[in-house]
């Protein structure tokens, strides 16, 4: 078994150290990649894992030399990595140390409206939200980022956004990749723009919002990551505002991709570039030779986005960055080849489908209509399969994220989708013109009240109001939306 390396303590995120100044820099600039510290817990009594996180503001050396004002939970900077297993019940203590009220999203997580953390559940500052569920889904990189009403890409730019990580017996297999910080590393994946101060530059949005020029990587700008074993395991999420990424290895070489969004895929599949839209997920394993280095590279999502290449340059998708350096040491602790077999994923269910709805996203809205808290769009009947038609109708890119539920892809065009797209999904980059087919199914939890909301994940057009609000019903439940006019939260 490799040594564990000593990531955690001079650069691990937040507080004062973030990174430590003066780090170990490499010979071309780089510093070693800040690792999101694992969230403590305590068990309660009754099983009940207690987690407590606090937004607040700090200051992060995001480049290297300049103290940037940024967000953070609990640190200056983004939040530490929640893991829980399948079956446990988890329970935070979230305060709110901003100037703002803010909430927060578990994104990609199976939980009851009340604790969704969207726009309706406020946390007003110096207040307090007492989320609780209990984890019931397959293993996966999931996250978590502020979701206030008109607000969110301001937050999620400034910092805030963490890991959220499932494991269960899936997970457990022993060839996995799986000593957190080591062989199994975190990546969160982030653009920014910077006053010459070292200030955010919040200004000035593109189409698709807050465009940086400068990659961040696990809240700094120019990571590598020591490495000690012959296979390493990234889990990618694209935390940006706006921005597309396709990601691959800058000396061409390939990589196992093992799970989407939602949890791993049926088998590994072998890839040489991964493109992600805002809000989503991949966790990819690559081979890597003692003593060579080698850079995962963010190349030109152009071809993915299906855009015309007169307006594909605003969008940045024709953009190049270098993301991350694996370095890895001369002598490697060999790893297992992966499992053959990674889960099972049941094929939705068609034969009793309960409603087919279809999603036009164009101009700002969807279906003609921007987002109004009083308004609930549809219901769904809790249990039930539903066909979701989606299609993005603009010629400008979009995402498809939604709520509470983790989605299959039944096709694209009428084509069954690329392997890479076949696993459990809860965000998907809408090419204009494509209609992708969605089979979708909201289990347990049921409430009258309070919405989930689907939308857009390029921030700044979710702000605009590129999304909708649905309930989730039991049989014969009639819905009792509550008005703006009453207290959240
Ligand atoms: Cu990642 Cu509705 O959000
Ligand atoms: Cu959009």
């Amino acid at each position: 078994a490799a040594a564990p390396l000593a990531v955690s303590a001079g650069c691990a995120l937040g507080g004062s150290s973030t990174p430590a100044p003066g780090a170990v820099a490499a010979p071309n600039g780089l510093r070693p990649l800040p690792i999101p510290p694992l969230a403590t817990a305590t068990t309660d009594t009754a099983g009940v894992r207690r987690f407590t996180l606090t937004a607040r503001p700090g200051s992060t050396e995001i480049l290297p030399g300049k103290r940037t004002p940024t967000w953070g939970y609990d640190g200056s900077i983004l939040g530490p990595t929640i893991r829980a297993r399948r079956g446990e019940t988890v329970a935070f203590t979230i305060e709110n140390a901003l100037p703002e009220a803010t909430t927060v999203h578990w994104h990609g997580m199976h939980v009851p409206a009340r604790f969704d953390g969207g726009p309706h559940q406020t946390i007003a500052p110096g207040a307090r939200w007492n989320p609780t569920w209990t984890v019931n889904q397959p293993a996966a990189s999931l996250w978590y980022h502020p979701h206030p009403h008109g607000a969110t890409e301001k937050h999620v730019y400034r910092g805030l956004a963490g890991m959220f990580l499932i494991d269960d017996e899936d997970s457990d297999a022993p060839d996995m990749p799986k000593d957190y910080g080591v062989d199994d590393i975190p990546l969160i994946v982030q653009d920014k723009r910077f006053h010459p101060d070292g200030t955010l530059d919040e200004s000035d949005p593109t189409d698709v919002g807050l465009l940086g020029d400068t990659l961040v990587t696990n809240g700094i700008a120019g990571a590598y990551l020591p490495v000690r074993t012959s296979l390493v395991r990234l889990r990618i999420l694209n935390g940006s505002a706006g921005r597309m990424y396709n990601f691959g290895f800058a000396d061409g070489r390939g990589f196992q991709m093992i799970a989407s969004d939602g949890g791993l895929l049926r088998a590994p599949v072998a890839l040489e570039r991964i493109a992600l839209s805002p809000g989503e997920r991949a966790e990819i394993v690559v081979a890597v030779d003692g003593g060579v280095p080698v850079m995962l590279r963010a190349f030109p999502f152009e071809d993915r986005a299906g855009l015309d290449r007169s307006h594909a340059a605003q969008f940045g998708v024709e953009d190049t960055f270098d993301v991350l350096e694996l370095r890895p040491a001369a002598n490697l602790g060999r790893s297992a080849a992966l499992p053959a077999v990674l889960a099972s994923i049941p094929r939705p269910d068609l034969s009793a489908v309960a409603a087919e709805r279809h999603f036009e996203l164009k101009w700002f809205m969807i279906n003609g209509e921007r987002m109004d808290m009083n308004r609930i769009d549809f219901s769904s009947a809790v249990d039930t399969t539903e066909v979701w038609t989606v299609r993005n109708t603009d010629n400008w890119p979009h995402s498809f994220h939604v709520h509470d539920t983790q989605f299959q892809i039944l096709d694209i065009d009428g084509t069954p989708p690329p392997p890479d797209l076949a696993g459990w999904k809860d965000t998907i980059y809408t090419t204009p013109g494509r209609t992708f087919r969605l089979a979708l199914r909201f289990a347990d939890y049921t409430d009258p009240t309070l919405p989930y909301m689907y939308h857009c994940h390029m921030l700044f057009h979710e702000d605009r109001g590129m999304m909708g609000q649905f309930l989730v019903l039991a049989p014969g439940q009639q819905p009792a939306p509550m008005t703006m006019d009453m207290p959240m939260g």
